[in-house]
């Protein structure tokens, strides 16, 4: 079996083989199927093939730009259309294109790589750990009145309780570039959040961002008319009112736009598809317990493939020094690290220093955005801390300023 590159050439075949992996069919293409293939990069492409010349499993990437802690942007490969032959499954075809496209990644000068996994079990082999959650936020309409927000708070919770913007109702087809801009605003400070390239925004490529389907777009505009945030929803079965994406540039803007779709009239209830594990909304509405949350899920997973300039690329929040023993199972790699933080910047050299914390890559790309702490790792019997205090300082350092999220898929 040979792992090769695909061309635009292989558009066709690199479809069909994919198509076949999932059970679907490509002979009754869905309505707008060839926009969608558009977002692929086949210049990042791989198909497994047989010695008798059959493709038999596909893997691609798309070039997307992650937003580390402290608002570093750093190129992230977006691992996608994974799939591998009914017939040539669990014959070692997927961990022959991965071990090719993490080579390939790494030569090209990326240090990590960032997927959406169908099953959590399929990638922790490859080196891949869990880095960022969702959940759903269901509020019940009759419940859903805000508190007034207490004196002694953010600038931002002070303004949420008096906005001096407005929201504009819009239809998504009339939303223009309002809604790639202020993604783009918002992704570039929110650890975890991946860019969405231009033409997924102007012609529909990969996912449509928000939906496919008909949308209303709550803009929500500042006291001078600029665009800085917007909830798209829908009304549905039972008078439910779902909101696709809620994004906002602050917390302000992102009060007024709950404000907006929670006072929406003749709903029963309003569901946040995409909640972030730290969004201040439930302790902002009266009544504490109205806010459910469900679906809680893994979403983003990240591969890290060179550890130092990893560490040292991020941002960081607190002092302090670790000794890390990583182990890269997957790619035959081994290294001990000294990372040292100080006034928000990091070194990371290697030591041959006792360590504080044993750990997979894994479980690095888990901690690394900040969304799982190093202590429940130790605690899951995954990272072995080798003094006490270890752990608890782990956790401190690789805090992130908020909790990562991203609500991108691919
Ligand atoms: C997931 C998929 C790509 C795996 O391909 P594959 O060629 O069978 O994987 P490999 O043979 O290289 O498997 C490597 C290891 O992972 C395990 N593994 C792979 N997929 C698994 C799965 N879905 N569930 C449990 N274990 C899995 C294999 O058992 C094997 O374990 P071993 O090394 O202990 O023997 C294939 O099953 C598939 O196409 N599934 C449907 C589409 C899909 O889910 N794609 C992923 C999108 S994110």
């Amino acid at each position: 079996m040979e792992i090769r590159s695909t061309t635009d050439k292989d558009l066709d075949v690199f479809v069909d083989t994919l198509h076949a992996a999932f059970g679907r069919f490509p002979e009754t293409p869905a309505e707008g199927a060839g926009v969608f293939w558009s977002a692929l990069e086949l210049d990042r492409g791989l198909l497994a093939v047989t010695a008798d010349g059959r493709p038999v499993g596909t893997a691609a990437a798309y070039s997307f730009e992650l937003t580390l802690p402290g608002g570093v942007l750093v190129p992230a490969p977006g691992v996608t259309n994974v799939g591998v032959l009914p017939t040539h499954r669990r014959q070692g075809v997927l961990t022959a294109m991965m071990r090719h496209q993490l080579t390939e990644v790494r030569a090209g000068g990326e240090f990590l790589s960032v997927l959406l996994a169908s099953e959590a079990v399929i990638y922790r082999r490859f080196g891949y750990g869990p880095a960022t959650y969702t959940q759903r936020l269901t509020v019940p309409r009759h419940r859903a009145a805000l508190a007034r927000p207490r004196a002694g708070g953010t600038a931002d919770a002070a303004a949420a309780g008096s906005d001096t913007g407005s929201v504009e109702l819009l239809r998504r087809a009339e939303c223009g570039g309002i809604l790639e801009e202020v993604y783009d605003r918002y992704r570039r400070a929110q650890p975890g959040a991946l860019s969405r390239p231009h033409r997924w925004w102007a012609s529909g490529a990969g996912r449509p961002p928000v939906s496919r389907a008909p949308r209303y777009v709550a803009v929500h505009r500042d006291a001078d008319g600029v665009p800085d945030g917007y909830a798209s929803y829908s009304l549905g079965e039972s008078d439910t009112l779902t909101v696709d994406e809620s994004i906002a540039t602050d917390d302000a803007v992102s009060t007024a736009l709950a404000r907006f779709v929670l006072g929406h009239d003749l709903v029963s209830q309003v569901v946040f598809k995409h909640f972030p594990p730290d969004h201040p909304l439930r302790w902002q509405l009266a009544d504490f317990n109205a806010g459910q949350l469900s679906n809680h899920t893994d979403w983003l997973w990240v591969r890290l493939l060179d550890v130092p300039r990893a560490l040292t690329a991020r941002g960081w929040f607190t002092d302090g020094e670790l000794v890390l023993d990583v182990d890269d199972p997957f790619l035959g790699e081994h290294g001990r690290y000294l990372l040292t933080v100080r006034d928000g910047k990091a070194d990371c050299v290697p030591t041959d220093r006792e360590p504080d914390l044993s750990l997979d890559v894994s479980d690095l790309g888990s901690v690394y955005l900040g969304g799982t702490a190093p202590s429940t790792l130790v605690r899951a019997g995954h990272v072995r801390a080798h003094r006490p205090g270890a752990a608890a300082l782990a956790d401190a350092l690789f805090r992130a300023e908020r909790a990562p999220h991203c609500l991108h898929w691919f």
